[in-house]
């Protein structure tokens, strides 16, 4: 890590080598309505909270120069069983996020693709997204994968029958189906595995995220609601990890 990133970050976090650092964050949102009600205000207020939150976090992620990729959990495929007002400002949040954050994410060299399924995202949504993924494709920084419409089981589900059709067509054979060759059929296709996996508000659940990607992340919980969440938390949930040993299924590193 630079000097200058070293310099101010907090004292035990400044002295973490690069190679203890997570290179992957992927973060579960969560609470941002429980957030919302205990301060007496309407669940997309949390929303709304929760927005400024994703810009914080993502520009602190993209200063911090070892890590190189942050996936955040937006929108569930199960998310849909929502009340139709919620889900619609979650669309016009979204809309205007992808809007409004383009040239900050131009200016900190942040590339976005999204990971989920297309269908049932607004159209509106969806341009956006195609043009924020288009305009930063060329950025070379933090690697931002935004998951919406999102669903770990789904996606298995999208891999599999890739592979089918690959099969049906020759071009692969059913005894070359390996872990890379699916890893290579998820929405993640090239990007490497969550190091470290945050969830906010408490919840001890994955709630359909990454199933796939997590087998081996560290996991962070904090009581804190996303609306709650800063740089500060994120500092913890890094130092936090950098003191863990990970075996991955062997006696050491
Ligand atoms: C997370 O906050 C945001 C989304 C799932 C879109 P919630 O809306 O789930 O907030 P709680 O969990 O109800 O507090
Ligand atoms: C997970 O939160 C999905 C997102 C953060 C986008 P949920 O609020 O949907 O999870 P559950 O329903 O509590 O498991
Ligand atoms: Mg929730």
């Amino acid at each position: 890590m630079s000097a200058e990133t070293a310099a101010d970050l907090p004292e035990p976090l400044a002295d973490v080598p690069a190679e203890r650092w997570p290179r992957h964050i992927a973060i579960i949102m969560d609470g941002n309505g429980r957030w919302a009600e205990r301060q007496g205000l309407a669940r997309v207020a949390g929303h709304d909270r929760g927005g400024h939150v994703v810009r914080a976090i993502t520009r602190e992620c993209a200063r911090l120069a070892p890590i190189e990729h942050l996936t955040l959990y937006c929108l569930s495929s199960e998310n849909w069983k929502r009340p139709a007002e919620e889900l619609a400002f979650l669309m016009q949040l979204l809309e205007a996020y992808l809007v409004n954050e383009r040239p900050i994410m131009m200016e900190d060299n942040v590339r976005v693709r999204m990971i989920g399924r297309r269908e049932g995202i607004p159209d509106r949504v969806l341009d956006e997204l195609d043009k924020t993924v288009s305009m930063s494709a060329g950025n070379d920084g933090l690697q931002l994968n935004l998951a919406i419409n999102y669903g770990g089981r789904g996606e298995l589900v999208d891999s599999a029958r890739s592979l089918a059709y690959q099969v049906m067509a020759g071009q692969i054979d059913p005894a070359d189906i390996d872990e890379q060759a699916i890893g290579k059929h998820l929405y993640t296709e090239g990007r490497p595995d969550p190091d470290l996996l945050i969830r906010t508000a408490g919840e001890m659940r994955i709630s359909n995220f990454l199933l796939w990607q997590i087998s081996y992340a560290e996991i962070w919980v904090t009581d804190r609601a996303w609306p709650e969440f800063d740089e500060a938390t994120l500092h913890e949930a890094i130092l936090d990890y950098a003191g863990r040993e990970r075996r991955f299924g062997g006696l050491n590193r």
